[in-house]
């Protein structure tokens, strides 16, 4: 079964497919170094290029399209219009379902596209003359810790299907009866050291110029936080953010802002999932990126850092022999946009099990 990853970043979408017996065929990412991520893990069959220069001629037959369209300022209410430029994007990516004409295509993207006008077009594409004329529709919001991954990561999900009526994977994880546990970050982070590595990659790139490729246990970097950020770390135990820092701590920004943003300066938990991993999970006072490690009684056992490339990548279900390309900033960012592997395997099972071998 053949698949076309657009919008494919590093390729989270394209492993969980590939893990699940799918074949990748082609895929689209304008990022340079995403796309070289892509292709050290998939192959050359990956152009780096704005999809809207890629004439339908260049993309092949495939039994699946996967991808999001990134998200140009969503409004609650949304714009229906086609000729809209903010939704450009989407109208690329039905062009393509439209010409490749896959059994099944899947769209992922943030839980606001379901209240967009976005979402509304792609509602209006599938009627008879529209450009997904044929297409049945379901689409709803996943959290990724419902299916394995120890992540509380929620995600729209749109599939559509012109050989049978779609559905979503039912949920296998979390609190309800006939349900596994959630997984938690002790499982996730098995094997990686406390103590991160150098605060830099090896000095090592492609023929191209591009960085890398570099292995996860090489994505353990360190940081090199003031004095006082490492103050702040140390007051803030499992479970606690910014409200735990004492007032000779507190910045002013958040002193002068008693609510709101209560993540920030937050620390994980051994026996929870994670919260979103974004792109800037290495800036502690983005979100609860602090380190779960924190014996309260013995400040000697604490390890004061955020998380490393290697933990965000594992807490996303990204193996360890995924090879990644790019600087730090823009490995980071591959990693925080990536749909976790793990879930978009699950998805791919259930479109095998439910529409495709069917
Ligand atoms: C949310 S990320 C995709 C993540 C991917 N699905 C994964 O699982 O790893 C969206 C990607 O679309 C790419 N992109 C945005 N505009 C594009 C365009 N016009 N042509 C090609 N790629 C584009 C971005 O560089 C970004 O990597």
């Amino acid at each position: 079964m053949r698949m076309i990853d657009l919008f494919a970043g590093c390729g989270g979408m394209t492993k969980g497919f590939e893990d699940e017996g799918f074949v990748p065929a082609f895929a689209v990412e304008w990022e340079r170094r995403a796309a070289a991520t892509y292709e050290e893990n998939f192959g050359p069959h990956v152009v780096a290029a704005d999809i809207t220069e890629i004439p339908d001629s260049e993309f092949p037959a495939a039994d699946v399209v996967v991808g999001g369209p990134p998200c140009q300022g969503f409004s609650q209410l949304g714009t229906r219009d086609p000729d809209d430029p903010r939704n450009s994007l989407w109208a690329e990516y039905a062009r393509v379902v439209a010409h490749v004409q896959p059994s099944v295509f899947v769209l992922e993207n943030v839980p606001q596209f379901l209240k967009s006008g976005q979402y509304g077009l792609m509602e209006d594409w599938t009627n008879n003359d529209g450009p997904l004329a044929g297409y049945e529709l379901v689409s709803g919001v996943l959290n990724a810790a419902d299916y394995g991954v120890p992540q509380r990561r929620k995600r729209a999900i749109l599939i559509g299907s012109r050989v049978g009526t779609p559905s979503l994977p039912e949920a296998t994880h979390g609190d309800q009866l006939g349900r596994e546990p959630w997984l938690g970050l002790r499982e996730a982070f098995a094997g990686i050291p406390f103590t991160a590595g150098p605060s830099t990659l090896p000095d090592r790139s492609r023929d191209d110029g591009i960085a890398g490729p570099f292995k996860a246990e090489e994505l353990h970097l360190s940081r090199n936080p003031k004095e006082i950020s490492l103050l702040r770390y140390d007051a803030v135990p499992p479970g606690g953010g910014r409200f735990d820092l004492p007032e000779e701590l507190l910045p002013a920004c958040w002193a002068n802002k008693p609510t709101g943003t209560t993540d920030v300066m937050g620390r994980l938990e051994w026996d929870r999932p994670a919260l979103t991993i974004r792109t800037e999970f290495y800036k502690p006072e983005k979100g609860r990126y602090l380190h779960p490690q924190y014996d309260v009684a013995n400040p000697d056992d604490r390890v004061n850092r955020p998380i490393t490339h290697w933990e965000a990548a594992r807490i996303q279900t990204f193996p360890d022999d995924f090879k990644w390309c790019g600087t730090k900033i823009e490995i980071a960012r591959q990693i925080g946009n990536a749909v976790p592997p793990l879930l978009a395997r699950v998805i791919a099972r259930h479109l095998r099990d439910t529409l495709l071998d069917a």
